[in-house]
Protein backbone atom coordinates (compact mmCIF):
# COMPACT_ATOMS: atom_id res chain seq x y z
CA UNK A 1 0.00 0.00 0.00
CA UNK A 2 1.12 3.32 -0.43
CA UNK A 3 1.98 6.29 1.42
CA UNK A 4 -0.72 8.17 0.17
CA UNK A 5 -3.53 5.24 1.30
CA UNK A 6 -1.90 4.85 4.52
CA UNK A 7 -2.17 8.35 5.28
CA UNK A 8 -5.96 8.31 4.00
CA UNK A 9 -7.17 4.98 4.50
CA UNK A 10 -10.20 4.60 7.01
CA UNK A 11 -11.12 8.42 7.40
CA UNK A 12 -14.57 8.92 7.41
CA UNK A 13 -14.61 12.75 7.09
CA UNK A 14 -13.83 15.00 3.84
CA UNK A 15 -10.50 13.67 4.62
CA UNK A 16 -10.86 11.04 1.89
CA UNK A 17 -11.72 13.24 -0.62
CA UNK A 18 -12.12 16.12 -2.71
CA UNK A 19 -14.63 18.36 -1.71
CA UNK A 20 -16.36 21.44 -3.84
CA UNK A 21 -18.94 22.64 -2.18
CA UNK A 22 -21.09 26.02 -3.66
CA UNK A 23 -18.29 26.97 -5.25
CA UNK A 24 -19.27 30.68 -7.71
CA UNK A 25 -17.12 32.13 -9.68
CA UNK A 26 -17.69 35.67 -10.69
CA UNK A 27 -15.38 37.70 -12.89
CA UNK A 28 -15.51 41.60 -13.83
CA UNK A 29 -14.14 42.69 -16.88
CA UNK A 30 -15.61 45.97 -18.88
CA UNK A 31 -17.50 47.40 -16.48
CA UNK A 32 -20.02 44.17 -16.09
CA UNK A 33 -19.55 41.01 -14.53
CA UNK A 34 -19.39 37.81 -15.54
CA UNK A 35 -20.52 33.99 -13.48
CA UNK A 36 -17.97 31.66 -14.64
CA UNK A 37 -19.51 29.17 -11.81
CA UNK A 38 -22.58 28.92 -10.17
CA UNK A 39 -22.96 27.21 -7.03
CA UNK A 40 -20.29 24.10 -8.00
CA UNK A 41 -20.94 21.16 -5.68
CA UNK A 42 -18.87 17.89 -6.50
CA UNK A 43 -17.71 15.08 -4.34
CA UNK A 44 -14.72 13.00 -5.83
CA UNK A 45 -13.25 10.06 -4.22
CA UNK A 46 -9.60 9.23 -3.25
CA UNK A 47 -8.36 7.15 -6.42
CA UNK A 48 -10.95 8.45 -8.75
CA UNK A 49 -10.55 9.17 -12.19
CA UNK A 50 -13.44 11.98 -13.10
CA UNK A 51 -14.17 14.00 -16.12
CA UNK A 52 -15.73 17.35 -16.13
CA UNK A 53 -17.54 17.93 -19.94
CA UNK A 54 -18.98 20.82 -21.06
CA UNK A 55 -19.56 23.34 -23.74
CA UNK A 56 -16.03 26.07 -24.09
CA UNK A 57 -16.49 28.65 -21.53
CA UNK A 58 -18.61 27.01 -19.06
CA UNK A 59 -16.05 26.86 -16.62
CA UNK A 60 -14.00 23.52 -16.48
CA UNK A 61 -10.59 25.20 -16.72
CA UNK A 62 -11.66 27.69 -14.08
CA UNK A 63 -12.70 24.94 -11.86
CA UNK A 64 -9.06 23.23 -11.99
CA UNK A 65 -7.39 26.28 -11.87
CA UNK A 66 -9.49 26.68 -8.75
CA UNK A 67 -9.08 22.89 -7.13
CA UNK A 68 -4.82 23.86 -7.95
CA UNK A 69 -5.08 27.08 -5.99
CA UNK A 70 -4.19 28.96 -8.87
CA UNK A 71 -7.43 30.99 -8.13
CA UNK A 72 -9.57 31.85 -5.38
CA UNK A 73 -13.62 31.40 -5.79
CA UNK A 74 -15.81 33.82 -4.47
CA UNK A 75 -17.86 31.98 -2.76
CA UNK A 76 -17.73 28.08 -1.34
CA UNK A 77 -15.33 25.75 -0.50
CA UNK A 78 -12.78 23.19 -1.52
CA UNK A 79 -11.24 20.65 0.38
CA UNK A 80 -8.40 18.56 -1.15
CA UNK A 81 -8.16 15.20 1.18
CA UNK A 82 -8.68 17.98 4.09
CA UNK A 83 -6.56 20.22 2.98
CA UNK A 84 -7.14 23.63 1.33
CA UNK A 85 -5.89 24.05 -2.39
CA UNK A 86 -3.41 26.86 -1.88
CA UNK A 87 -1.84 24.23 1.11
CA UNK A 88 -1.89 21.48 -1.28
CA UNK A 89 0.11 23.23 -3.83
CA UNK A 90 2.14 24.29 -1.30
CA UNK A 91 3.08 20.83 -0.34
CA UNK A 92 3.06 19.70 -3.84
CA UNK A 93 0.12 17.03 -3.12
CA UNK A 94 -1.47 18.42 -6.77
CA UNK A 95 0.21 17.74 -9.99
CA UNK A 96 -0.99 20.09 -13.28
CA UNK A 97 -0.26 18.81 -16.97
CA UNK A 98 -1.95 21.05 -19.10
CA UNK A 99 -2.90 21.33 -23.01
CA UNK A 100 0.50 21.73 -24.42
CA UNK A 101 3.41 19.38 -22.62
CA UNK A 102 5.26 22.73 -20.89
CA UNK A 103 8.58 20.61 -20.98
CA UNK A 104 11.35 23.12 -20.72
CA UNK A 105 13.55 22.60 -23.87
CA UNK A 106 16.79 22.95 -22.63
CA UNK A 107 16.11 20.06 -20.62
CA UNK A 108 16.50 15.91 -21.59
CA UNK A 109 13.59 13.98 -20.97
CA UNK A 110 14.35 12.46 -17.76
CA UNK A 111 15.58 16.08 -16.19
CA UNK A 112 12.49 17.01 -17.06
CA UNK A 113 10.67 14.74 -15.27
CA UNK A 114 12.16 15.08 -12.09
CA UNK A 115 11.73 18.74 -12.76
CA UNK A 116 9.47 19.34 -9.74
CA UNK A 117 11.69 17.56 -7.48
CA UNK A 118 14.20 19.89 -7.81
CA UNK A 119 12.37 23.39 -8.30
CA UNK A 120 10.38 22.54 -4.60
CA UNK A 121 12.74 21.08 -2.56
CA UNK A 122 11.26 23.01 1.07
CA UNK A 123 8.09 21.14 -0.68
CA UNK A 124 9.96 18.23 -0.26
CA UNK A 125 11.25 18.97 3.52
CA UNK A 126 7.43 19.25 4.74
CA UNK A 127 6.72 16.20 6.99
CA UNK A 128 2.85 16.56 6.30
CA UNK A 129 3.14 16.46 2.65
CA UNK A 130 1.53 12.97 1.36
CA UNK A 131 3.36 13.00 -1.94
CA UNK A 132 5.49 10.01 -2.75
CA UNK A 133 7.68 9.99 -5.89
CA UNK A 134 7.59 7.58 -8.25
CA UNK A 135 10.64 5.89 -9.46
CA UNK A 136 11.86 7.87 -12.97
CA UNK A 137 13.06 5.18 -14.61
CA UNK A 138 9.76 3.02 -14.11
CA UNK A 139 7.88 6.00 -14.97
CA UNK A 140 9.83 6.71 -18.06
CA UNK A 141 9.60 2.65 -18.90
CA UNK A 142 6.32 2.90 -18.19
CA UNK A 143 5.39 5.69 -20.97
CA UNK A 144 7.39 4.30 -23.43
CA UNK A 145 10.42 6.61 -23.22
CA UNK A 146 13.24 4.81 -21.55
CA UNK A 147 15.31 5.12 -24.85
CA UNK A 148 14.80 8.89 -25.31
CA UNK A 149 15.39 9.54 -21.42
CA UNK A 150 18.30 11.78 -22.66
CA UNK A 151 16.83 13.38 -25.40
CA UNK A 152 15.93 17.26 -25.81
CA UNK A 153 12.07 18.03 -26.23
CA UNK A 154 12.72 19.67 -29.70
CA UNK A 155 14.13 15.75 -30.56
CA UNK A 156 10.55 14.47 -29.70
CA UNK A 157 7.26 14.33 -31.80
CA UNK A 158 3.95 15.80 -30.24
CA UNK A 159 2.81 12.41 -28.73
CA UNK A 160 6.43 11.61 -27.25
CA UNK A 161 6.64 15.10 -25.40
CA UNK A 162 2.47 14.37 -24.40
CA UNK A 163 4.00 11.29 -23.09
CA UNK A 164 7.12 13.22 -21.20
CA UNK A 165 4.57 15.72 -19.79
CA UNK A 166 2.85 12.87 -17.90
CA UNK A 167 5.78 11.26 -16.72
CA UNK A 168 6.53 14.57 -15.24
CA UNK A 169 3.26 14.50 -13.45
CA UNK A 170 3.48 10.72 -12.32
CA UNK A 171 7.55 11.13 -11.55
CA UNK A 172 5.98 14.45 -9.25
CA UNK A 173 4.14 11.47 -7.42
CA UNK A 174 1.18 13.58 -6.31
CA UNK A 175 -1.78 11.98 -5.06
CA UNK A 176 -4.28 14.51 -7.21
CA UNK A 177 -3.41 15.05 -11.11
CA UNK A 178 -5.64 17.89 -13.11
CA UNK A 179 -5.39 16.91 -16.48
CA UNK A 180 -6.52 20.40 -19.01
CA UNK A 181 -7.05 18.50 -21.75
CA UNK A 182 -4.19 17.32 -21.86
CA UNK A 183 -4.81 15.51 -25.61
CA UNK A 184 -6.19 17.89 -27.84
CA UNK A 185 -3.43 18.81 -29.64
CA UNK A 186 -2.57 14.98 -30.75
CA UNK A 187 -4.30 13.08 -33.71
CA UNK A 188 -7.06 10.95 -33.48
CA UNK A 189 -4.28 7.72 -33.61
CA UNK A 190 -1.57 9.19 -31.00
CA UNK A 191 -4.10 10.19 -28.80
CA UNK A 192 -5.60 6.70 -28.38
CA UNK A 193 -2.79 5.18 -27.70
CA UNK A 194 -1.92 8.05 -24.92
CA UNK A 195 -5.91 7.40 -23.61
CA UNK A 196 -4.63 3.20 -23.05
CA UNK A 197 -1.02 4.63 -21.45
CA UNK A 198 -2.77 6.72 -18.95
CA UNK A 199 -5.23 4.16 -18.09
CA UNK A 200 -2.11 1.95 -17.52
CA UNK A 201 -0.52 4.35 -15.14
CA UNK A 202 -3.73 5.05 -13.05
CA UNK A 203 -4.76 1.58 -12.50
CA UNK A 204 -1.22 1.00 -11.35
CA UNK A 205 -0.98 4.52 -9.24
CA UNK A 206 -4.05 5.10 -8.50
CA UNK A 207 -4.15 8.23 -8.43
CA UNK A 208 -7.06 11.08 -8.16
CA UNK A 209 -7.71 12.25 -11.37
CA UNK A 210 -9.63 15.25 -12.69
CA UNK A 211 -9.47 15.38 -16.32
CA UNK A 212 -11.11 17.68 -18.76
CA UNK A 213 -11.94 16.74 -22.77
CA UNK A 214 -14.28 18.04 -25.68
CA UNK A 215 -14.71 14.29 -26.14
CA UNK A 216 -17.57 12.28 -25.15
CA UNK A 217 -16.17 8.76 -25.97
CA UNK A 218 -12.40 9.83 -24.07
CA UNK A 219 -14.86 10.57 -21.10
CA UNK A 220 -16.46 7.36 -21.27
CA UNK A 221 -13.23 5.46 -21.95
CA UNK A 222 -11.29 7.07 -19.09
CA UNK A 223 -13.85 8.07 -16.61
CA UNK A 224 -15.31 6.28 -13.38
CA UNK A 225 -17.66 9.21 -13.30
CA UNK A 226 -18.45 12.16 -16.56
CA UNK A 227 -19.47 15.21 -14.60
CA UNK A 228 -21.18 17.30 -17.26
CA UNK A 229 -21.59 21.08 -17.36
CA UNK A 230 -23.77 23.73 -18.58
CA UNK A 231 -22.53 27.30 -19.81
CA UNK A 232 -23.75 30.99 -18.96
CA UNK A 233 -23.36 30.44 -15.83
CA UNK A 234 -21.13 27.13 -15.55
CA UNK A 235 -22.90 24.66 -13.52
CA UNK A 236 -22.90 20.71 -13.06
CA UNK A 237 -26.06 19.42 -15.05
CA UNK A 238 -25.65 15.69 -14.34
CA UNK A 239 -23.39 13.30 -12.79
CA UNK A 240 -23.05 10.15 -14.71
CA UNK A 241 -21.59 7.33 -12.97
CA UNK A 242 -19.51 5.19 -15.83
CA UNK A 243 -19.76 1.49 -14.73
CA UNK A 244 -18.32 -0.06 -17.32
CA UNK A 245 -16.01 -2.81 -16.24
CA UNK A 246 -12.20 -1.85 -16.25
CA UNK A 247 -9.39 -2.53 -17.21
CA UNK A 248 -11.18 -0.89 -20.50
CA UNK A 249 -10.31 -2.02 -23.51
CA UNK A 250 -10.19 -1.68 -27.47
CA UNK A 251 -13.15 -4.17 -27.38
CA UNK A 252 -15.20 -2.55 -24.47
CA UNK A 253 -14.81 1.02 -27.17
CA UNK A 254 -16.70 -1.32 -29.62
CA UNK A 255 -19.44 -2.78 -27.53
CA UNK A 256 -23.08 -1.24 -27.55
CA UNK A 257 -22.71 -0.94 -23.32
CA UNK A 258 -20.05 1.85 -24.53
CA UNK A 259 -21.85 3.55 -27.61
CA UNK A 260 -25.14 4.11 -24.53
CA UNK A 261 -22.46 5.91 -22.21
CA UNK A 262 -21.42 7.57 -24.97
CA UNK A 263 -24.85 8.61 -25.57
CA UNK A 264 -25.70 9.07 -22.46
CA UNK A 265 -23.03 11.83 -22.18
CA UNK A 266 -23.77 13.15 -25.66
CA UNK A 267 -27.37 14.06 -24.67
CA UNK A 268 -26.63 15.37 -21.31
CA UNK A 269 -24.94 18.13 -22.65
CA UNK A 270 -27.58 19.13 -25.44
CA UNK A 271 -29.99 19.17 -22.28
CA UNK A 272 -27.65 21.09 -21.18
CA UNK A 273 -27.80 23.63 -23.72
CA UNK A 274 -31.64 23.66 -24.41
N1 LIG B 1 -9.18 35.65 -16.01
C1 LIG B 1 -10.38 35.80 -16.55
N2 LIG B 1 -10.93 37.03 -16.68
C2 LIG B 1 -12.17 37.19 -17.19
N3 LIG B 1 -12.94 36.16 -17.60
C3 LIG B 1 -12.43 34.92 -17.52
C4 LIG B 1 -11.13 34.67 -16.99
N4 LIG B 1 -10.89 33.33 -17.02
C5 LIG B 1 -12.00 32.78 -17.55
N5 LIG B 1 -12.92 33.72 -17.84
C6 LIG B 1 -14.25 33.48 -18.40
O1 LIG B 1 -14.87 32.46 -17.66
C7 LIG B 1 -15.57 31.57 -18.52
C8 LIG B 1 -15.08 30.17 -18.28
O2 LIG B 1 -13.74 30.07 -18.80
P1 LIG B 1 -12.95 28.70 -18.78
O3 LIG B 1 -11.63 28.95 -19.37
O4 LIG B 1 -12.99 28.14 -17.40
O5 LIG B 1 -13.87 27.80 -19.73
P2 LIG B 1 -13.62 26.32 -20.25
O6 LIG B 1 -14.84 25.52 -19.88
O7 LIG B 1 -12.31 25.82 -19.80
O8 LIG B 1 -13.62 26.55 -21.83
P3 LIG B 1 -12.80 25.77 -22.98
O9 LIG B 1 -13.52 24.46 -23.16
O10 LIG B 1 -12.94 26.65 -24.17
O11 LIG B 1 -11.39 25.61 -22.53
C9 LIG B 1 -15.35 32.08 -19.94
O12 LIG B 1 -16.49 32.80 -20.33
C10 LIG B 1 -14.16 32.99 -19.84
O13 LIG B 1 -14.25 34.06 -20.73
MG1 LIG C 1 -10.52 25.29 -20.76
Amino acid sequence: MTHAADTLAGSTTANDKIVVRGVTKTFRAGGGSFTALDNVNLELEQGSFTTLFGPSGCGKTTLLRILAGLQCQDDGTVSLFGQTPTAATKEKNIAWIPQSSALLPWREVRANAVLSKVVNKRADRNRSSIRIDQDVETVLSEMGLRDFARSRPAQLSGGMRQRASLARGFVHGAPVMLMDEPFSALDEFTREALRYKLLQMWELLRKTIVFVTHSASEAVLLSDRVVVMTARPGRVHRVIDINLPRPRTAELERSPEFYEKVTEVRNALQEGWS
